[in-house]
C-alpha cells in the first residue's frame, strides 16, 4: 500500500511538470517569425505547429498538389465550439509568386485568430475562416531563389517559357484585356485555357464546396504592392448588384488603415485600374461569394519609401501589422453586413455578359 501510494506521489511529481514544460513550449513556438520571409517548408512547418498546438481550432486540409509536387494546404480556423456548418470567409494569399508579403499576412491572420485568440473571439463567433497562405507555391519557391520578379506558376505551357498568371486563369472573361496574357512568356499569361492550373482549379473547388454547403460570405484574395481595395467586376464595367456594399466596406477598411498608419488606400471597381478576364475575385464574385475583393497591401517603409514586392526584412512587422488592421476591418464589416440572420443568395442574374471573352481559344 505504501509502495503504491508512493509511486502514485512520485508519478503525479514528475507527469505535471513535464506537461506544464510542453504546455509552455508550445506556446513560446506560436510566435509567427516577422524578421524574414519564410520558404514553403517553413509556412508548412509552423501551420503543422499551430495545428497540433490547437487542434480544436485549426485543422489542415491538403486540397492539391502542384507541378512540382508541393502540398496546397487549407487551414481551417473555427473558435473550436464545435459548432458546424458557420459561415466562411475564404483568403488566399500569394496567387502572384512574387507579392512576399502576403503569406506574411495570411499567416499573421491565422496567428491572430487561432494564438491570440481572446482579442478577436468576435471574429469567429458566427464565422469559420479558411484561409490558403500559399496558393502557388512552386511560383513563390521560383520568386525566392531563381527569379525574384517571377509571379506566374511554373507549369509549361506549351511554348518555350514556363507558368501561368493564375489571376488571369479563371473562367470568368477568360482572355480578354491586355495583350500581354497572350503568349506563354508574357508577364501575365492567361493559361491554354481557363482552369489550366491545378492551383486556380483548388480555389475555385474550395469556392464551389463553400457554395454548395451555403456557407461562403467573403473571398478576400491578398495581393500587393499597390495600396488598393478592388471588388468585381474586373472583366467588365458593369457594377455588381450590391456594389454599394462593396464601396461601403472597402472604405471602412481603408479608413481604419489610415487612421492607424496613415497609409492611403485607394478604393476602386477593378475595371477602373485595367480591364481583364479570369480573375478570382470576378469568378468568385459570379459562383455566389456576395462580398468578394482583392486587397493589395502596402510594400512602403515607415518613411514613404515603396519597396514594392520585397520590403526589407526590418519592415515585415510592421507590415504584417498593417495588413492585419485590413484584414481585421474586412471580417469585422462582413460578419455586421451577413449576420446568419440575412440569406447569402441574391436572386439577381450575377454576370452581366457571360459569353464575353469566349474568342480567347483562337490565339
Ligand atoms: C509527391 O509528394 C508526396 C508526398 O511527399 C510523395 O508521397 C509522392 O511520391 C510525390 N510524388 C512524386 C511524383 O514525386
Ligand atoms: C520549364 O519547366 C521544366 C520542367 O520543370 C524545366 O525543365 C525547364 O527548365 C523550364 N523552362 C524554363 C525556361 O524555365
Ligand atoms: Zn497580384
Amino acid at each position: 500500500m505504501w509502495r503504491t501510494l508512493s509511486a502514485i506521489v512520485f508519478l503525479v511529481a514528475i507527469v505535471n511538470p513535464l506537461a506544464e514544460t510542453r504546455r509552455l513550449r508550445l506556446r513560446s513556438s506560436d510566435q509567427l517569425q516577422l524578421d524574414e520571409y519564410l520558404d514553403y517548408n517553413g509556412v508548412m512547418q509552423y501551420l503543422d505547429h499551430l495545428a497540433r498546438a490547437y487542434p480544436d481550432r485549426i485543422t489542415l486540409k491538403n486540397v492539391g498538389r502542384t507541378y512540382e509536387n508541393r502540398s496546397l494546404k487549407l487551414a481551417m480556423v473555427t473558435n473550436g465550439d464545435g459548432r458546424l456548418g458557420k459561415r466562411v470567409i475564404f483568403m488566399d494569399a500569394a496567387l502572384h509568386a512574387r507579392e512576399w508579403m502576403t503569406p506574411v499576412a495570411a499567416l499573421y491572420t491565422i496567428y491572430k485568430l487561432v494564438v491570440e485568440f481572446e482579442e478577436n473571439a468576435d471574429l469567429l463567433a458566427d464565422f469559420d475562416w479558411h484561409i490558403m497562405p500559399l496558393a502557388n507555391p512552386d511560383g513563390y519557391e521560383y520568386s525566392r531563389k531563381t527569379n525574384t520578379r517571377w509571379m506566374k506558376t511554373r507549369t509549361p505551357n506549351g511554348g518555350n517559357c514556363n507558368g501561368t498568371d493564375l489571376d488571369r486563369n479563371f473562367e470568368v472573361g477568360f482572355g480578354l484585356g491586355f495583350p500581354d496574357l497572350r503568349g506563354p512568356c508574357d508577364h501575365n499569361f492567361a493559361g491554354r485555357a481557363p482552369f489550366s492550373e491545378v492551383e486556380s482549379r483548388t480555389v475555385r473547388d474550395i469556392m464551389h464546396s463553400l457554395m454548395k454547403s451555403e456557407r461562403g460570405v467573403m473571398y478576400l484574395s491578398l495581393h500587393s504592392p499597390i495600396r488598393r481595395v478592388i471588388y468585381p467586376w474586373v472583366y467588365d464595367s458593369t457594377p455588381v448588384p450590391n456594389h454599394g456594399e462593396h464601396i461601403e466596406i472597402a472604405k471602412f477598411v481603408a479608413d481604419q488603415i489610415f487612421q492607424s498608419t496613415g497609409t492611403v488606400i485607394k478604393t476602386l471597381q477593378g475595371v477602373q485600374y485595367g480591364e481583364f478576364g479570369g480573375s478570382s475575385i470576378d469568378y468568385a464574385f459570379y459562383v455566389g461569394f456576395p462580398l468578394s475583393f482583392a486587397f493589395e497591401m502596402s510594400g512602403m517603409d515607415h518613411n514613404h519609401v515603396d519597396y514594392k514586392f520585397f520590403p526589407p526584412t526590418w519592415e515585415i512587422r510592421r507590415l504584417a501589422d498593417e495588413s492585419w488592421t485590413g484584414i481585421r476591418a474586412f471580417g469585422k464589416k462582413a460578419i455586421e453586413k451577413y449576420p446568419p440572420s440575412r440569406a447569402i443568395h441574391q436572386s439577381e442574374d450575377r454576370l452581366s455578359n457571360p459569353s464575353r471573352g469566349e474568342g480567347y481559344a483562337a490565339f
